[in-house]
């Protein structure tokens, strides 16, 4: 088990274009996996994308529970259904000290594979549809602040940066 390195918006080109899909389902990719998992929780984050960790690979991994033990991962996922419209805030691992109200649906389907191949479906509105739609944007190359307007972008920015330095200070 490993922690890997988070990157920040802007900061790798895994960030901003549409990952790869994954191809083989081997043992290297089931320990990304358990890497990516232990990751997440070390960031205390309910998600995190390949892309977070400067991989262009479609592979996200999710945890909603309370007691953080029921992580899954999604790969090569896609929305197959989607309905209503509501207003989310967010935080990003990717973009720290920031928080982004993002336009999301009220209910996703998506149709992903796991760590063997293995197709499944996965249904959710609430946190778990707001987590869903949330990393699959990462695998499209899309973060929530990419939704902001260029001026609430730019400022939000900022305060990343600021975060970052006070961080960085901080240790
Ligand atoms: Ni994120």
């Amino acid at each position: 088990m490993a922690l890997i390195p988070i990157v920040y918006y802007s900061y790798h080109p895994a960030l901003h274009k549409i990952a790869e899909p994954v191809t083989e389902f081997d043992s290297a990719l089931a320990q990304l996996i358990q890497d990516m998992y232990e990751t997440m929780y070390h960031a205390e984050g309910c998600g995190l994308a390949a892309p977070q960790i400067g991989l262009d690979k479609r592979i996200a991994v999710i945890d909603i529970s309370e007691e953080k033990n029921k992580p899954f991962c999604i790969i090569n996922p896609e929305i197959i259904e989607k309905s209503g419209s509501e207003m989310m805030s967010a935080g990003c691992l990717s973009v720290p000290g920031t928080y982004t109200t993002t336009p999301r649906a009220t209910y996703v389907k998506v149709r992903a594979q796991n760590e063997t191949g293995h197709f499944f479906e996965i249904e959710g509105s609430g946190l778990l549809g707001h987590c869903l739609q949330h990393e699959i944007d990462h695998l499209l190359g899309k973060l929530n602040i990419d939704y902001l307007s260029p001026l609430k972008k730019k400022m939000a920015l900022k305060k990343m940066k600021k975060s970052l330095k006070r961080n960085k200070n901080s240790t």
